[in-house]
């Protein structure tokens, strides 16, 4: 099958950056969103982003009008006809199998769907759905249009056609994807999360400030970033989820979350996203 359409589902962070990568690259895109208000926020996002690309070369103008041209909707009646559905709504697993029961129901029999989830199991759900080897995860990172990393990840049942289809798409959009088996935090996850949280139980156990801990990891690692500010990027309550998946799923206590993480998002302290992680912010 040859994708031409592609129906994106969330038009938050990832969302609205997937749709933009897949118009530049030549598909024709809906995006949708239960709330308007996220379609609006989406759509001004991927002006804003597509203009930037534009004025320092990255992108030309057929393609910036490609992403002028994504379709919004409120509803998921163009996944009838779409080639592929790359859902990335909220992190949270009644709003996602909820949610491929019903693309199961409007999208063809052929139409492969994707999500872009960090952290519930492919298999899982797959099985919300009666076509479970056309089901597969497509792990965009954020943001998009600069990352060029791609996990394609296989459920139980997923098809080769299914993971070949993944793969064309993520070349096509100028990514380099990598195949993945389905288990808790994929691979990208189960490294960087686990190294996230012993930064955090460093600061708790006061081996040093979290200038001291990022400038470690930053020089000696040649990290671009330290760990303390990756998790204020992306936010302290995602890294805490995440953490909780990994330690419930594998049953290990080695991913134990640190303590002072789990009061920094009590606090309400969650990164860039509320101003005050580790870091203060403008
Ligand atoms: N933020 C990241 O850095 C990142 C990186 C990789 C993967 N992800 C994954 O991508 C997905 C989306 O994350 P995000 O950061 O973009 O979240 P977000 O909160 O920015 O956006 C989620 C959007 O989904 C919408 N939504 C909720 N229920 C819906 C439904 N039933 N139908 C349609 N839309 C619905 C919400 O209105 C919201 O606009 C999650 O599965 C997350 O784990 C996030």
């Amino acid at each position: 099958m040859t994708v031409e359409r592609i129906v994106v589902i969330g038009a938050g962070t990832m969302g609205h950056g997937i749709a933009q990568a897949a118009a530049v690259s030549g598909y024709q895109v809906t995006l949708t969103d239960v709330d308007p208000a996220a379609l609006e926020r989406g759509k001004q996002a991927i002006e804003k982003s597509t203009d930037k690309l534009a004025k320092k070369g990255i992108i030309d103008q057929n393609q910036q009008e490609a992403a002028a041209g994504i379709v919004i909707a409120e509803d998921m009646a163009a996944a009838g006809d779409a080639h592929l559905v790359i859902e990335a709504a909220t992190e949270n697993p009644e709003i996602k199998l909820a949610l491929f029961k019903e693309l199961d129901r409007v999208a063809s029999k052929d139409t492969v769907l994707a999500t872009n989830t960090s952290s519930i199991s492919i298999t899982r759900i797959a099985g919300a759905t009666s076509r479970p080897d056309r089901v597969i995860g497509m792990h965009f990172f954020n943001p998009v249009a600069l990352m060029t990393l791609l996990e394609v990840i296989r459920g139980l049942e997923t098809s080769d056609t299914a993971r070949d289809l993944a793969f064309e798409v993520g070349r096509q959009m100028g990514k380099e994807p990598v195949e993945v088996k389905d288990s808790p935090g994929f691979i990208a996850n189960r490294i960087l999360i686990p190294m996230i949280n012993e930064a955090i139980f460093a600061l708790q156990e006061g081996l040093g400030s979290a200038e001291d801990i990022d400038t470690i990891m930053k020089l000696g690692m040649s990290h671009p970033l330290g760990p303390l500010a990756l998790a204020d990027l992306i936010g302290l309550d995602v890294v805490l989820h995440i953490v909780e998946v990994l330690h419930r799923d594998f049953g290990d206590d080695k991913y134990r979350p640190a303590r002072l993480l789990r009061q920094m998002v009590d606090a309400d302290h969650l990164g860039r996203k509320t101003g005050k992680g580790f870091y203060q912010y403008n």
